[in-house]
């Protein structure tokens, strides 16, 4: 039950309408069972965007019931296309496509952005809103729009907005000069479709990538090289529809491991994709986290806890996959916070990710940080405090951190974990956690 009075499972899963939210957690309480992990947010987003390359119905399932997945629902509707849920599934038909992108959800959620290749390379135009920067830096987009350029589109930026125009797009090399998830994606996308061959050189390898090259070649592209730095596009007429599911989330598996690992008691976390997670794990058996995978999809983590098993500390640095991922991070850095000794953690992809420390040392840690790195001086235990989260991984630090706490936190700022964690509070509850959320 709420402190409000009402269930967690009753209130809307996205925090809609609840505007000023927060989570109530009593930390101590040890995790044990099974939690189930969701389809992977940022593979369902750029499939949703791949779905405005074809006429055709797309149905894709194990779609996460988060709020992101609804800005992006919002953004394609907006351009034209019918979505429909069911359970799961989301059934995308984009008979018809526009070429104005709804402003408001692309200023609320970056990822939007992801539809400029899609919309180019079908539609031959599209405007967006120019994405803003955010609170893990200025994230600039200038390298989808180089290789937009590249490909022989015209984009000009006027009046806060972006207007990319190319009668057919044409394949082309391009190299990024970082591997950036976001660009790699548009372009594959947008080369789906464009005349001749694209080779996007030092792309980005996540997972997340490879699923979407499965589904784009489900549907009649021909893409190949996704996972390496290397991929090649040749473009094709046109494509068909398709039925796809999405991976399961490794971000999320990651942060229920961590959360498990500092609470402590028995917790299996299913399906996980146990085979991009080798950065974390091996991070786990270094620190001296227990955990094994009972099976092919499954991870169990167990013991008692960060203040009674004192992890050592360790030397993380975020780098774009197959290394430690960067949204792993933020709640890395709450575990290693309460670690027998002194961790250093540097973000080398995102250039100011460490906005939550300020709110894990109200609950008592020491860490200081300068730029993207962080010392982190470990302490016997942490205690509850009030704090914000300003982002949502920084919020999943803060969740961490609170599980493992003496005492009573309340995290202000809900709503940023409810764009990624479906039901957040329901399943930590249903596996021990004392957690409710609550209306300030
Ligand atoms: N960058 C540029 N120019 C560009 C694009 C990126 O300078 O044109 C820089 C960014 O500023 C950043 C770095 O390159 O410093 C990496 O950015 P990237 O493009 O790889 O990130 P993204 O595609 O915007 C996705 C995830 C993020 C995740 C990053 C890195 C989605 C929807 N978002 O963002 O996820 O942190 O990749 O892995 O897929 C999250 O889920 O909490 C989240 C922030």
């Amino acid at each position: 039950m709420g402190r409000s009075g009402m269930p967690a499972g009753e209130m809307p899963a996205d925090g809609g309408g609840w505007p000023l939210q927060a989570i109530w957690i009593r930390g101590g309480s040890p995790l044990r069972g099974t939690v189930e992990i969701q389809g992977a947010k940022n593979s369902a987003l750029k499939l949703m965007a791949a779905a405005l390359l074809t006429a055709e119905p797309c149905v894709l399932e194990n779609v996460p019931d988060i709020r992101d997945v609804r800005m992006m629902i919002e953004i394609l509707t907006g351009l034209g296309a019918e979505v429909t849920r069911e359970g799961d599934q989301l059934r995308i038909v984009a008979r018809e496509l526009g070429e104005e992108t709804p402003v408001e959800p692309v200023r609320e959620m970056r990822a939007g952005i992801q539809v400029m290749g899609p919309v180019v390379a079908r539609r031959g135009r599209i405007r967006i809103f120019q994405p803003g920067g955010c609170s893990l830096g200025p994230r600039p987009i200038d390298f989808h729009l180089q290789g937009l350029r590249a490909m022989g589109a015209q984009v000009a930026e006027e009046f806060g907005f972006i207007r990319v125009e190319a009668e057919r797009l044409r394949g082309t090399d391009i190299y990024l000069d970082f591997p950036s998830v976001g660009a790699t994606e548009n372009l594959m996308m947008a080369a789906v479709l464009a005349e001749g061959v694209t080779v996007i050189h030092n792309a980005a390898r996540e997972p997340e990538i490879e699923d979407a090259q499965r589904f784009l070649n489900q549907c009649g592209a021909r893409v190949s090289g996704a996972g390496t730095g290397v991929i090649r596009v040749e473009g094709v007429e046109g494509l068909r529809g398709g039925r796809y599911r999405v991976m399961p989330d490794r971000i999320e598996t990651a942060t229920f491991l961590l959360a498990g690992a500092a609470a402590g008691g028995d917790l299996a976390l299913r399906p996980a994709p146990v085979y991009c997670l080798e950065a974390v794990l091996s991070k786990m058996t270094e620190i001296g986290v227990h955990w094994e995978r009972p099976d092919r999809e499954t991870l169990r983590v167990w013991g008692a806890g960060a203040v009674e098993e004192g992890y050592r500390p360790a030397r993380v640095r975020a780098l774009p996959y197959p290394g430690f991922p960067t949204d792993v991070q933020p709640p890395m850095t709450a575990l290693l916070a309460m670690a027998r000794g002194t961790s250093m953690v540097s973000d080398e992809v995102h250039s100011a990710r460490f906005g939550y420390v300020g709110e894990l040392r109200r609950m008592g840690a020491d860490i200081w940080t300068d730029g993207r790195t962080a010392v982190v001086r470990g302490v016997k235990r942490l205690t509850g405090a009030q704090v914000a989260a300003a982002d949502l991984r920084g919020g999943a630090a803060l969740i961490v951190a609170a599980l493992a706490a003496e005492g009573e936190s309340l995290i202000e700022g809900a709503t940023h974990l409810y764009r990624g964690y479906a039901r957040l509070e329901e399943r930590l509850a249903g596996v021990g956690a004392r957690i409710a959320r609550v209306e300030v």
